[in-house]
């Protein structure tokens, strides 16, 4: 296999060979998300793998969601293409921290993002991802205390959202983090009648400028029923690729991250970790069914609670 569409085509040969099925987050390049057999936000990516009869699942996304397929799926062989790409916002929340938070605010709920490792889940009351956070937040009681984490943003979004006063740990993506409102001003002047798209990972005054705010999957939902709009969208630009193919004449404009003397010069939008899923990584992931992720199964069995909750609350 020495290009791309040979790369492509011997993945889906050894698919089939080896019962294996390739799923694929929409912040990925688009040459991952063409070959995958389904692509998703990370709901639509647990629920599949929860779901799927294959032996292995190829995972191309970040670490996170490898492991959560391995929850989900413990018998089967979970491969990621690469055991580097990581998250800065599960990185943000460790495990022993928030053991310890936990012990100075007892009696607390504790509702984490699913970015975060499987041993943050183990210490967790109920996953929620930004697609079904607002949903499962709503149906806790009213007066329960509860502690959010680790993304800032989301549970200050979803604060204002609910009437809640949820305890938030202050964690952050980079990636989210680097769009600022000042770019969507601009980009507004050029478009006034562009509909804003903002990831709720972004921070409060981006958020304020959204027409809407929502998971990737509800993003791109909401593209698809309006096609004859014009869109300013802030969130990982993967996600483009697929809006462009359901949209073919509709015109999608990301939004530049904010270039701060904070940033190190950094001018890219991009998630670093979500683009190391490459065809040949994923092509030689496949051939030598590595790099496998596992998770010790006492962390396992308390880790899949609180997702098992998520997916039966949303
Ligand atoms: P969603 O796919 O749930 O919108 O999450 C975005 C994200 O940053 C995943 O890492
Ligand atoms: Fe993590 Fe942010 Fe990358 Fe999503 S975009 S995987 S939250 S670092």
């Amino acid at each position: 296999a020495d290009n791309g569409t040979d790369l492509a085509a011997e993945i889906r040969r050894m698919c089939k060979e080896k019962d294996a099925i390739i799923l694929a987050h929409y912040y990925t390049d688009g040459s991952v998300q063409k070959v995958a057999d389904f692509i998703g936000d990370s709901l639509a990516l647990a629920r599949k793998a929860a779901k799927t009869d294959a032996k292995i699942i190829v995972m191309c996304g970040v670490h996170f969601m490898a492991e959560t397929c391995k929850i989900l799926c413990p018998e089967k062989l979970v491969i990621c293409p690469d055991l580097n790409a990581g998250c800065s916002l599960a990185d943000s929340c460790r495990a022993e921290d928030l053991k310890k938070f936990k012990q100075e605010h007892p009696g607390y709920t504790v509702v984490s993002y699913v970015n975060t490792t499987a041993a943050v889940k183990a210490l967790t009351d109920v996953v929620v991802t930004s697609g079904n956070a607002k949903k499962i937040v709503d149906q806790l009681p009213k007066d329960e205390k509860i502690i959010f984490g680790p993304d800032h943003n989301l549970g200050s979004y979803i604060n204002a959202v609910t009437g809640r006063e949820m305890l938030l740990w202050n964690g952050g993506c980079h990636v989210h983090e680097r769009f600022s409102p000042q770019a969507i001003v601009e980009m507004k002047k050029e478009h006034p009648d562009a509909i804003v798209l903002v990831h709720p990972e972004c921070k409060g005054p981006v958020v304020k400028l959204a027409d809407v705010v929502g998971s990737t999957a509800v993003l791109l939902d909401y593209a698809v029923a309006h096609p004859d709009k014009e869109y300013i969208v802030a969130t990982e630009p993967g996600i483009l690729f697929e809006m462009q193919r359901q949209c073919p004449d509709t015109v999608f404009l990301p939004v530049p991250p904010e270039v701060s003397e904070g940033s190190a010069g950094c001018s890219c939008n991009e998630c670093e970790y979500m683009k190391m899923n490459t065809l040949l990584k994923v092509y030689n992931a496949l051939k030598y069914e590595w790099p496998s992720v596992d998770v010790p199964a006492d962390i396992a069995v308390e880790a899949v609670k609180p997702i098992n909750r998520m997916l039966e609350m949303s």
